[in-house]
């Protein structure tokens, strides 16, 4: 029996009315026959009424993303023109900014329920307690020995003869202390800090970028390995820069996203986004056809396993995972389900998300991807439509196995899609956890935040980039 659904129901727990504390239930899960694909879609819950306004899940954070966007550039800014270029190059071009969107509506969805906002709140706005957005900004080293030139030596090799100069480090101011009203939340649940739901922290901010950084420094390495001529319909930055150059503009920006990181003075929140780094990793490894000791699906079953496993780790990880930073940051303690909601919801809104684009790349061409349709199944991966289809064709197992490698392969496993539900069934998966994403929204309070993220669950299912 696989376990493609790993949903959680929320059960509000009885403990007394003004107490928020859910518990969450493992749901039954789907049974399905060793080769078998995923179960149809469970009911969809009806529509949020309190803010049924909005028509784009973006527009109550769209002026944050811009800020974002703008200010991040500075993050990356180097000495070195050409490196310079290329870090920036993914940026200065028009993206769906997906993932720092989830962040920011998660945070504004859920700011003000963990039992340590009031700390959180209150270390964002004094000095000294590390949360202020200009102290994420200062570095906690001295800047000559953190940046890579010393800027107090002339810039000459001869500079590097002498020894460097021992300078005693300043001792560090005392982090202010706690003021009683900030402390943590009684059970009883009094008023939130000012600035509840629909505030964000300066972390939270810094947070959205990082993810973003991450994201594009995947993009830069995933392009030289799929040797993409084009992103987003302009040249890759490999074909603009040379494969060498994107590498190394992908590794810089993950050393910014690094630093970054550090600066937000949450160690779980470090643990948990350098994890998606080696999952990126991983998944990418997976799904490569050349790697020593790959996985080879023998059976629908095990490719089906390989597939949801690389599409969590390529994808879903980062957007879980960036939900579930944000919340801790937004003062979510250790046995709060907010951030375990937070994970199941970017769990299952990242597989939906990838399964989409999965059938977009059987679908739609150049002129709604930015690049050429049918890329998959030339790169020798068999994705959802390739899978369902095996069902109904099983000359289609054959050609997955040997990844699509002979000549005509590709051709006859579109054909086979083509002739089969493959597509249906893919995008009905998308919508199946797209759905349970959106139900377990429903354990949050009603806010503008928690009807863009609904929202934002149906549109990753319709969504035609
Ligand atoms: C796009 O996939 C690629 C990813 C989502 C992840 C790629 C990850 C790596 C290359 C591992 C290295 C990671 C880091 C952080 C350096 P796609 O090819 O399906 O989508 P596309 O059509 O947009 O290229
Ligand atoms: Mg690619």
């Amino acid at each position: 029996m696989r376990r493609w659904t790993q949903g959680a129901a929320l059960v509000r727990s009885r403990c007394s009315p003004t107490c928020r504390h859910y518990s969450v239930q493992p749901q039954k899960q789907a049974t399905s026959p060793s080769h078998a694909s995923p179960t149809p879609p469970t009911p969809r819950p009806p529509p949020t009424q309190a803010f049924p306004t909005r028509r784009d899940p973006s527009a109550l954070v769209s002026h944050e993303l811009d800020a974002l966007r703008q200010s991040l550039l500075g993050l990356l800014g180097t000495a070195h023109p050409g490196l310079d270029e290329i870090a920036k190059y993914y940026f200065l071009h028009p993206s769906k900014q997906m993932r720092p969107l989830l962040v920011l509506l998660f945070a504004r969805a859920t700011n003000g329920l963990g039992s340590g906002w009031r700390e959180r709140r209150w270390a964002a706005e004094c000095d000294g307690a590390g949360g202020r957005a200009e102290e994420l900004d200062r570095p906690l080293t001295r800047s000559d020995v953190l940046n890579d030139c010393n800027p107090s030596m002339p810039d000459t090799t001869a500079s590097f003869s002498s020894v460097f100069s021992l300078i005693p480090p300043a001792p560090l101011p005392p982090r202010p202390s706690l003021p009683a009203a900030f402390l943590p939340l009684s059970s009883a649940g009094p008023e939130l800090a000012p600035g509840g739901p629909g505030s964000l922290l300066p972390t939270q901010r810094r947070l959205a970028q990082i993810v973003e950084m991450i994201h594009v420094a995947s993009l830069l390495h995933d392009d030289v390995i799929d040797a993409s001529a084009l992103r987003r319909g302009v040249p890759s930055a490999p074909a603009a820069f040379g494969n060498k150059l994107a590498v190394l503009g992908g590794d810089f920006l993950l050393g910014r996203a690094s630093a970054a990181l550090s600066r937000l003075g949450d160690m779980e929140v470090v643990e948990l986004i350098a994890s998606v780094i080696a999952n990126l990793v991983e998944g990418e490894i997976l799904q490569m056809k050349d790697v020593h000791r790959a996985e080879v699906p023998k059976t629908g079953g095990d490719a089906w396993n390989i597939y949801l496993k690389k599409t969590y780790l390529k994808t879903a990880s980062l957007m879980a995972k960036g939900c579930r930073a944000s919340v801790i940051l937004g003062g979510c303690a250790q046995g709060e389900v907010w951030k375990e909601l937070a994970y199941a919801f970017g769990r299952n809104f990242g597989l939906a998300f990838q399964l989409v684009d999965d059938v977009l790349d059987y679908d739609a061409g150049e002129a709604t991807l930015g690049k050429p349709g049918g890329a998959d199944l030339k790169l020798g991966l068999a994705t959802g439509p390739a899978l369902f289809a095996w069902e109904e064709h099983p000359e289609m197992g054959p050609l997955i196995v040997r990844k699509f490698e002979q000549e005509g392969d590709v051709e006859l496993a579109r054909d086979l899609v083509r002739r089969s539900s493959g597509v249906e069934r893919t995008r009905d998966l998308a919508r199946a956890h797209a759905d349970k994403a959106r139900e377990l929204l429903q354990g949050l309070p009603e806010s503008e935040a928690r009807a863009s993220l609904e929202l934002l669950t149906d549109r990753v299912v319709t969504r035609t980039w």
